[in-house]
């Protein structure tokens, strides 16, 4: 899968601004239903079936995940809200293919992930995910550029066609001038910046999202959500992210919880002011 030439969109429509993501869907649909903006339909893109993860054994066994299930849709945007410790991470690096589940299994676009075909994961990780990490772990003595272009090099792309994507991608996330500053030179915020080109340079299906804005002061974290809900949109992605901020949780499509290993659908606004209870999906 070759990645676009990410297009460039200087933000979100000022009528959609304060609509929550399933309003912005409602909307989109009436659109559609006029002709001007054509949506895709609802099909599962990953899910993770009944995933149970025990990390050691015996008197030291820890069940972190229990029977946890999830089906991303096809352009959704969930986010996953739970207390450190729950599972969050844990969940995301089982869909992600980064881990291997105790029992259980993930599906992408239906088909189950063949957790001993080494060659299907490396491509699987490669192309169908991509995976933002809460500490972006850049490599700080190479350039944003080198860095975004690392997953495209991975793959076996050709060193200068990676780094001409790599400066388009870094030019859609803000920092086409700074594409050939070392990482580490670079503040906080935008070295989560640079980790969101190189997560999405590989023209990925899937955003994994890991605590996205966990590390970022308030302002900072809005204009990172806000980037990511441009990019989801642009792409057509289907995304799914762990975060502690419900104000911005409530703008995706749904929130879900975690809760003693087990997931739980949430109503997004309810969820955000405390007046739901548990109930499992
Ligand atoms: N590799 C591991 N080995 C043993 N325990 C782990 C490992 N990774 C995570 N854990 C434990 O699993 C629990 C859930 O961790 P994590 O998925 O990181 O939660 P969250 O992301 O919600 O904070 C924690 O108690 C953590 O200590
Ligand atoms: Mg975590």
């Amino acid at each position: 899968m070759e990645s676009e030439a990410p297009g460039i969109d200087d933000g979100r429509h000022p009528a959609t601004s304060h609509m929550t993501r399933s309003e912005e869907n409602s909307a989109q649909d009436s659109a559609t239903a006029s002709g001007k903006n054509p949506a895709s339909g609802r099909s599962p893109v990953l899910e993770g079936r009944n995933l149970r993860k025990v990390y050691g054994a015996a008197e030291n066994a820890l069940t972190v995940l229990a029977d946890a299930s999830i089906t991303l849709q096809n352009s959704e945007m969930v986010a996953i809200v739970a207390p450190s410790g729950a599972g969050k991470s844990t969940l995301l690096h089982l869909l992600a293919a980064l881990d291997t589940p105790t029992s259980g299994a993930i599906y992408f676009e239906s088909k189950a992930i063949e957790t001993n075909n080494e060659a299907a994961l490396a491509k699987f990780r490669n192309c169908a995910v991509g995976f933002l990490w809460q500490r972006h772990q850049l490599l700080p003595d190479f350039t944003a550029a080198e860095n975004v272009a690392m997953p495209l090099l991975l793959r076996g792309g050709d060193s200068a066609s990676a780094l001409q994507v790599a400066r388009k991608w870094l030019a859609e996330v803000g920092l086409g001038n700074r594409a050939d500053h070392r990482a580490g030179e670079l503040s906080g915020g935008e070295q989560q910046r640079v980790a969101i080109a190189r997560a999405l340079v590989t023209g990925p299906r899937v955003l994994l999202a890991d605590e996205p804005t966990g590390d970022l002061d308030e302002q900072n974290a809005w204009a990172m959500f806000e980037l990511l809900e441009r990019l989801h949109r642009a792409h057509q992605l289907t995304s799914l992210i762990a975060t502690h901020n419900l104000a911005l949780a409530a703008r995706c499509d749904r929130i879900v919880g975690l809760e003693h290993g087990v997931l739980k659908t949430r109503e997004a606004t309810a969820f955000a002011t405390g007046t739901l209870g548990g109930e499992a999906s």
